[in-house]
């Protein structure tokens, strides 16, 4: 018998049931039926030809070679060019580091902070790949609720009581998935102080960053004071509708980026050229992929909340940004699983359980705002159905 390490095991099956109405509709449709998909949220827009266009003529012009662990002169300008303009403080290249998608960041930086014995606080609900992401590093999990009375923004007194002497770092996300809430800077500056007083690094998962609403977006990586503890991670995958093109970075302490460039280079000998120039050249302008993505799944949003207002006790309030919306289904006295499963067996519509994202998400459907108008509108026509059903078979 072979032997592997213990990370196989750790993420062995990790999440497969989160993802069970999923699967099926994806076998409902192979069988030839006809499914509304609001599960996934990618961007519905290709990513835009101005963008592809540096890309080939990069690659065409012999872009192709070898990078280096750091990123590419051309793209490191760009980033300091943005994060100098927005906190107002030099961050200049060796303050960043360049990686293959949010993911990948995410996964290295976690790497060079937590290891087993630690604690990593995450907020619940959180996003689906963060469970991956602590496992990997052989950390634990600890979670501080995200409640609706709050928006779901993290309060600064709930992380207090979830901090132990083990905990190392605080994952943050903001605008977050799947609640699309925003925190102000008041909220990020409490939670900073708590961070602060513990000695936590705060990391900073900041994918949607351009797709708010409502509100205006704050980052532990804008107020000085946590400048020192901060690590951002994005990419062009939400705000540049490039998610294929695996384009990320993070941004923190020098002395962190110096400690975790070896690891970076062990694992990826830098990421590609015509890539980097193209995410420069997105970088140097106002992305219009992001303006006409907001005022879609904006729109789609008010749709969303305006067609399920009321309807069997249901709820869905239009969120402050991203790319999905939340049904409160509880009023059914389904879960989040069941009235999912139903809902896709019954009326063909398939969304995410609330439970997918965590027990504070119990009773709750996700609905990706990535789908055209009109199967918007036919799947809430489908969810007005099925809870309809249900109100009546309970008064029966
Ligand atoms: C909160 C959050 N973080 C990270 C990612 C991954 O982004 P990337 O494509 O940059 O790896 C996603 C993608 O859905 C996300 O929602």
């Amino acid at each position: 018998m072979m032997r592997y390490a213990s990370v196989t095991d750790r993420l062995a099956g990790l999440g497969s049931d989160k993802w069970a109405v999923h699967i099926r509709a994806r076998e409902m449709k192979r069988a030839g039926h006809e499914i509304i998909e609001l599960t996934i949220g990618e961007p519905d827009i290709p990513t835009p030809t101005d963008m592809l266009d540096v890309a080939e003529h990069a690659m065409r012009t012999g872009r192709t070679g070898y990078s280096n662990g750091r990123g590419e002169p051309g793209v490191l300008a760009a980033l300091s060019a943005k994060y100098t303009a927005r906190t107002g403080r030099a961050i200049g290249p060796e303050h960043i580091l360049c990686f293959p998608g949010t993911q990948t960041a995410l996964s290295l930086v976690m790497l060079g902070l937590a290891e087993e014995g630690d604690e990593i606080i995450t907020g619940d609900p959180l996003y689906a790949t963060y469970d991956g992401v602590v496992r990997a590093t052989g950390a634990t999990r600890v979670s501080v609720p995200l409640r609706p009375e709050n928006g779901f923004r993290m309060q600064a007194a709930d992380l207090e009581k979830a901090v132990t002497p083990k905990s190392r770092v605080l994952l943050l996300n903001t605008p977050h998935n799947p609640t699309g809430a925003v925190l102000s800077a008041k909220e990020v500056a409490e939670i900073g102080e708590v961070c602060r007083r513990h000695n936590l690094w705060i990391v900073s998962d900041e994918v949607y960053e351009l797709l708010i609403f409502d509100g205006s977006f704050a980052s532990p990586l804008d107020q000085p004071e946590l400048a020192d503890r901060t690590i951002a991670v994005a990419s062009i995958s939400k705000s540049h509708a490039a998610p294929g093109f695996r384009s990320g970075w993070c941004v923190g302490p020098a002395e962190f980026t110096q400690k975790l460039l070896p690891l970076s280079e062990s694992m990826l000998f830098g990421v590609q050229p015509f890539i980097a120039d193209m995410t420069a050249y997105a970088l140097g302008q106002p992305s219009a992929a992001a303006a006409t993505m907001r005022e879609s799944y904006f729109r789609r949003a008010q749709l969303i909340s305006k067609r399920l207002d009321g309807i069997a006790g249901i709820g869905a309030d239009v969120p402050q940004a991203g790319m999905f919306i939340l049904a409160d289904i509880r009023a059914t006295g389904l879960s989040g699983n069941d009235f999912a499963m139903r809902l896709l067996e019954e009326e063909h519509v398939a969304v995410m359980p609330g439970e997918s994202f965590g027990d504070n998400l119990a009773g709750y459907l996700r609905l990706s705002l990535s789908v055209a108008d009109d199967k918007i509108d036919a799947a809430c026509a489908g969810i007005v159905r099925l809870a309809t059903r249900l109100q009546q078979r309970k008064s029966a």
